[in-house]
């Protein structure tokens, strides 16, 4: 069975207090659970969680003393800037978060890119300098309802993509630390999910965009992610499409009950 990535983007959601109740909710329920447990332990499955800067360090903290990122359990950062350090009010650097092993973060996400005017240029810069500084990154891309109404979801993801990584070297190993999520915006906190087959069809279209950007060996590795109302209810479908290898999921992610029971079908 492949390897499953189970990322949770808590947006702006949930303090320092919220913070530790759910990673101790969510250490409990993975010891009620075997089959999650065992697919964490032999690197079946990957469960990162995305919490606001301010509970970053708690968060970390509390994952080390549950003893959870020895198994595979991660904390990532919503969001980085391509400086390490400076006049840059607001803003987070990698040097910050690695202060803090904190090695994941998204990049690019629709909310960042539609509410924050985010512009590809952007997005580009912060992912190679996010990359080249050793983090790994969840570049998130994706069309919206206008674009896709009017035929224009594959150009779009194309310019996303490209833009996002121009001028790396597809021989360059720090390529291996690229993570890529599909997340249409109109899914986007709409509870309306993409119909597997429909988010299959972009997924496929990436990963052959990944083979003429990263060539094949390394496309092959680059986990594609699909995001945008991810439930249990629709999560074992989406989940086993061929060129989906994991889920983002914001709202469903906030419960560690309910984020677990996301990757529960694949649990043996
Ligand atoms: P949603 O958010 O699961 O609440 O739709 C997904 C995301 O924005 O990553």
């Amino acid at each position: 069975m492949k390897k499953i990535y189970l990322y949770g983007n808590w947006k702006m959601n949930k303090g320092v207090g919220d913070t530790e109740n759910f990673v101790n909710g969510l250490k409990s329920e993975i010891d009620k659970r075997n089959g999650i447990r065992s697919m964490l332990t032999s690197d079946k499955l990957e469960i990162v969680i995305f919490p606001s800067f301010i509970s970053l360090i708690k968060a970390k903290e509390a994952v080390c003393s549950c003893n959870l990122e020895d198994i595979n359990v991660g904390v990532g950062s919503q969001n980085i800037f391509y400086k390490e350090s400076g006049a840059y009010t607001g803003e987070i650097s990698w040097a910050m978060l690695q202060d803090i092993e904190c090695m994941y973060t998204l990049i690019g996400h629709s909310e960042r890119r539609h509410i924050f005017g985010e512009s590809d240029e952007l997005i580009s810069e912060k992912t190679k300098s996010a990359l080249e500084n050793n983090m790994k990154v969840i570049l998130c891309f994706g069309e919206t309802l206008n674009e896709r109404e009017n035929g224009d979801t594959e150009s779009v993801i194309e310019r996303q993509i490209v833009s996002a990584l121009q001028g790396i070297d597809k021989e360059n190993p720090m390529l291996d630390r690229l993570i890529v999520a599909y997340e249409p915006v109109w899914a986007i906190g709409t509870g309306k999910s993409a119909q597997p087959e429909d988010a299959e069809t972009v997924c496929s279209f990436t990963r052959d965009k990944l083979i003429s950007l990263l060539g094949s060996e390394r496309a092959s590795k680059c986990p594609i992610l699909y995001g945008g109302s991810v439930k249990p209810s629709n999560s074992e479908l989406l989940i086993g499409q061929e060129n989906i290898d994991g889920v983002l999921v914001g709202g469903a992610s906030l419960d560690p009950v309910m984020f677990l029971d996301i990757v529960q079908p694949f649990a043996l």
